[in-house]
């Protein structure tokens, strides 16, 4: 089950009768409680680039709700297509969902063996199983470097050169195999492939990029005094949107829900008011 994040802290945001953007559907954890508090009036906006999750979204059948198979970077246009007007907030609340983890068999968690595929959208064509046996090494280097902030970088991207000369790495434990000829084992709280699978998937998806595009966007199409809220959960993704606003506040989530919920451990939520 996906448990949204910071859920309570993102409703105390809405205002009833008034008309939101939801830039990441998802499994529509935010965007059903949003629904419930901008009724009877208000509309909801809401974008999801995975197929299959956008699918499931159309079957909730939800009253008030516009949903549309696209990437939020593309935010302005889709406005402009749907006539979509009046906008008081809109939120982004980034990366993967608990489906994309336990469900879509893409290659997105180093538990599951699957095929290394780790894109939201098939109509996308890299693929993380392109990056790992086409890039060359200082690409796949400056990717662990740049998104993944691993220290090992050329060491893994020296092991993967080496891998894929004998065999093709078509898997997630394939993948694993290599990353861990590379780096000294050492007790640290997170897995050693994490910082990998974090940079290939950023790069497969062009994360960073869209966002900064999303955000650039979504400040146009805003109301004056409305609201862009980010739900952020590492390092680089906070940095954009700490750069972006001129001034923002940020929200943790409370002991109880780090308690309850392991994908709120390194969540942040920005708000940011347009002026
Ligand atoms: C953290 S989940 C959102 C969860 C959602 N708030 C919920 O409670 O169910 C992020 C979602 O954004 C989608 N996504 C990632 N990049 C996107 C993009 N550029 N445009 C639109 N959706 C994107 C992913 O497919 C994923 O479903």
């Amino acid at each position: 089950m996906h448990i949204p994040v910071l859920k309570k802290e993102v409703l105390e945001q809405i205002e009833k009768n008034n008309n939101y953007i939801d830039t990441t559907f998802g499994q529509g954890g935010h965007g059903k409680e949003i629904l419930q508090k901008i009724l009877p009036k208000g509309k909801l906006l809401a974008i999801e680039r995975d197929e299959v999750l956008y699918q499931q979204g159309l079957k909730m059948r939800l009253p008030g709700l516009i949903l549309y198979n696209d990437s939020y970077s593309r935010i302005k246009e889709i406005v402009q297509e749907t006539n979509f007007v009046n906008i008081t907030g809109i939120l982004f609340d980034l990366g993967f969902c608990t489906f994309h983890i336990k469900e879509s068999k893409r290659g997105f968690s180093f538990l599951n063996d699957e095929s290394l595929d780790m894109r939201y959208s098939s109509k996308d064509s890299l693929t993380a199983k392109k990056i790992v046996n086409q890039w060359r090494l200082e690409d796949i280097e400056k990717i662990l470097k740049d998104y993944g902030e691993e220290k090992y970088a050329k060491k893994i991207a020296l092991s993967i050169i080496k891998q894929r000369k004998e065999k093709e790495i078509q898997t997630t434990f394939d993948l694993i195999q290599v990353i861990k000829k590379a780096v000294p084992y050492q007790k640290s709280k997170i897995h050693f492939a994490t910082r990998t699978f974090q940079a290939l998937r950023i790069a497969v998806n062009n994360e960073l990029d869209n966002l900064q595009k999303g955000l650039e966007q979504a400040y146009k199409i805003l109301d004056k005094k409305g609201k862009i809220m980010v739900i952020s959960f590492h390092s680089l993704e906070d940095r954009i949107v700490k750069n972006f606003f001129k001034k923002s506040y940020l929200i943790l989530p409370s002991q109880e829900e780090i308690k309850n919920n392991k994908l709120a451990r390194s969540a942040k939520l920005r708000i940011g008011i347009k002026t």
